[in-house]
């Protein structure tokens, strides 16, 4: 939107119209200025100036919106996104959640969340992408660029540090500038350089003391005028405490505002805590960015929804992980399968909160198999639907609404069905599932398998695997489990993530190798919790927890356990395929600017398949501690027939391997290995470069 265009508002709008631009109306399921049904927030109309209300709805798996004219389509959650390594896919699935909030009547989307895989027990890892900051940054800039790319705004959330749901009101997050800048910082980082969002959302949590939507450090001073963000910023629902410092701090808009907050925000004009220049910077922030919005200027139509449950099959299957296969898969079309495991049915699409979704349907496991034909055990099925119609009324609301999962205990099933069906099946397939969501953060005992859960594998691994039949497990989850104490007892285990509306179809076609799985992890499955080095996690006082300190500092996720030699069950970056790929050629270029490194990979099995290769890079010990080592690029390759191959050119920027001192960027002199690998602890080719001088780098 023009700059003339804007001042000529601005001089026409009066105190109380600008501040209610400023301010949102509250519950919109009451409020009669809403728009659009469902949506979580809007801000007010200005009818006399054409200024529309807009319209911002959740995000990040879907436009959340209800409005039976106008359905929108569940996608995978986000760490299943970022599984699939595949920034050009992520583009597509951005753009289609983009045309769907546009067709709908949304200006903005709250979407994608950047917060960091701290602890598997995050309730919300779900819709984060993954423990690394530059998988999560490339992702989300995908996301971003593709929902913008279809007329309405992104907003990326939540900044920053709220990688926990316990006690996240007003949580004081400690932790250090260097482990900020470095690892948290970073994914919002990337996304504001490389996609320009219209909007960034300050999180519920402080920052060393200061409530994130009151912190003009981090809103002004970093996201501003050190990245060159030029949109809006507004609160998280309900966040911070004093509208005048969040404002003056430059966070613009409060929401979901009401009455009250507006009056607050009036008021403190009105006794000058808040100057007028700011709120008219304010304004100017959010119409520049939402008056071009193609969403409020849409005529009412209906998205594709066929179209878009293509992109969420395809993004589904590339975010499939295989953690482990010793000849289980893929499944012979033929073969008679014994499906175990309430999940079957109770497929979970997503996670909970305002996260959740509302799609036209959701393909469920056994569905899926009945729809490509499968000879499935029905008389084990049959005991499953018996089971399960007692919960008629919650499974309704658990496929079209909330996966608020009804807790079905694993005994549906006994000991002498298992043993009887092993006799008249080939193989078996056991569902685990997990659901967690917003507001609350997962316990212990949701890590590791209940003691049903337990009986349910140790059962029908017995059965099956002592006549020589194969178990398949399928990971139904949001966040890591505990997978190390059990995984000897099955053949294969599938990561199936939550994988959206095309759950059950993109699962089965996983199984039966109609397409390849090529999802990598993008965070590590830990063998136990205490091997975590995130212990803090929860906070202090354990019962109301007022703060959490990050102890680790940079050592989150692989950099620590790479750095400090503890194995984990599967680590970042892991999954297996259906082929094998080989890597060669390794060079390595180096300018004044940057390292280009160049490498071949190639289809060395009997399969199509898709190749993530990934660049580590190793620093030399030098002063400033560093982690062993880190993801500086990735590629995933195009689908490679068997013997094709494929040519990777990679650049990395010194400043992006550099580390963050307390003042300024430093990248020590040394040498410097390049591991390129299909994991980070799977390395296939090393070389290396040279830094004869340190460098020096500003923000
Ligand atoms: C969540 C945000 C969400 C907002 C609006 C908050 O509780 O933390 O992620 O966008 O609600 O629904």
């Amino acid at each position: 939107m023009s700059q003339q265009i804007i001042e000529e508002l601005l001089s026409k709008l009066s105190i109380e119209e600008k501040v209610k631009i400023l301010v949102g109306i509250g519950d919109t399921t009451s409020s009669q200025l809403a728009r659009v049904p469902g949506a979580a927030g809007q801000t007010h109309p200005i009818e006399r100036l054409n200024i529309p209300g807009f319209v911002l709805a959740d995000g990040p798996a879907g436009v959340r919106i209800e409005n039976p004219a106008c359905r929108t389509t569940a996608f995978p959650v986000e760490v299943m996104l970022a599984s699939t390594w595949n920034p050009e896919l992520v583009e597509q699935v951005g753009k289609a959640m983009g045309e769907e909030a546009r067709i709908c009547g949304v200006d903005v989307l709250l979407a994608p969340a950047l917060n960091i895989h701290r602890h598997p027990l995050g309730g919300r890892n779900f819709e984060y992408f993954s423990e690394d900051p530059l998988l999560s940054g490339k992702i989300a800039s995908a996301y971003v660029r593709g929902v913008q790319s279809a007329g309405v705004g992104a907003c990326i959330k939540h900044f920053v540090g709220n990688e926990q749901e316990t006690g996240r009101w007003g949580l004081d997050t400690y932790v250090s500038e260097r482990a900020l800048r470095e690892i948290y910082l970073r994914p919002f980082e990337i996304a504001v350089k490389e996609a320009k969002p219209w909007s960034v959302m300050s999180a519920y949590n402080k920052i060393n003391g200061v409530h994130c939507s009151e912190n003009e450090w981090l809103l002004t001073r970093v996201l501003r005028e050190e990245w060159g963000f030029d949109g809006f910023v507004m609160t998280d629902w309900g966040a911070g405490e004093d509208v005048a410092r969040q404002i003056n701090a430059g966070n613009d808009v409060i929401m979901p505002g009401g009455q009250d907050k507006l009056e607050q925000v009036l008021k403190a004009v009105n006794e000058g805590k808040i100057p007028i220049e700011t709120i008219d910077r304010a304004v100017a922030r959010v119409l520049s960015k939402l008056l071009g919005s193609a969403g409020y200027k849409s005529t009412p139509g209906k998205p594709d929804l066929e179209a878009h449950a293509k992109i969420a099959y395809e993004a589904a299957v590339e975010g499939m992980v295989l953690l482990k296969n010793q000849g289980a898969l893929p499944i012979d079309r033929g073969k008679k399968i014994a499906f175990f495991g309430v999940g079957q049915i109770l497929t979970v699409k997503g996670g909970m909160g305002s996260g959740h979704t509302h799609p036209p349907y959701v393909s469920t496991i056994l569905d899926a198999a009945r729809g490509r034909s499968l000879a499935i055990d029905e008389e084990l099925a049959k005991k499953y639907a018996e089971a399960l119609s007692t919960y008629k009324e919650e499974l309704e609301i658990f496929y079209r609404d909330e996966p608020d999962k009804p807790s079905v205990s694993e005994d549906v099933v006994g000991e002498a069905d298992i043993y009887a069906s092993a006799q008249r099946n080939d193989l078996a397939v056991i569902v685990i599932t997990r659901v967690s969501g917003e507001g609350w953060d997962l316990a212990p005992e949701d890590f590791y398998l209940r003691d049903d859960e337990k009986w349910l594998i140790d059962t029908v691994s017995e059965a099956y695997r002592r006549i020589g039949k194969p178990v398949v497990a399928i990971l139904n989850i949001g966040t890591p489990i505990d997978v190390a104490s059990w995984r000897e007892k099955v053949d294969a285990i599938l990561l199936a993530w939550q994988p959206g509306q095309e759950a059950g179809r993109a699962i089965i076609d996983t199984l039966l190798g109609l397409v390849n799985p090529s999802g990598k992890l993008p965070t590590t499955f830990p063998k136990t919790l205490g091997d975590v080095p995130s212990w803090t996690f929860g906070g202090e006082p354990a019962d109301i927890p007022k703060s959490v300190t990050y102890e680790e500092d940079i050592y989150v996720g692989y950099r620590y356990y790479d750095t400090f030699g503890k194995e984990p069950a599967y680590e970042f970056g892991y999954g297996l395929s259906y082929t094998t790929f080989s890597y060669s050629d390794l060079s390595i270029e180096q300018d004044s600017e940057q390292v280009k490194v160049k490498f071949r990979v190639t289809n060395t099995g009997k399969m199509p398949g898709k190749e993530v290769a990934q660049v580590y890079v190793k620093p030399p010990k030098g002063k400033i501690d560093k982690p062993q080592k880190e993801l500086k690029a990735f590629k995933k390759t195009r689908l490679l027939q068997p013997g094709e191959h494929q040519d990777i050119v990679l650049t990395i920027g010194y400043k992006d391997m550099a580390s963050f001192n307390g003042k300024e960027w430093i990248l020590e002199k040394g040498a410097y290995k390049i591991l390129v690998g299909s994991s980070s602890r799977r390395i296939h080719l090393e070389g290396e470069f040279r830094l004869p001088e340190e460098k020096t780098f500003r923000n």
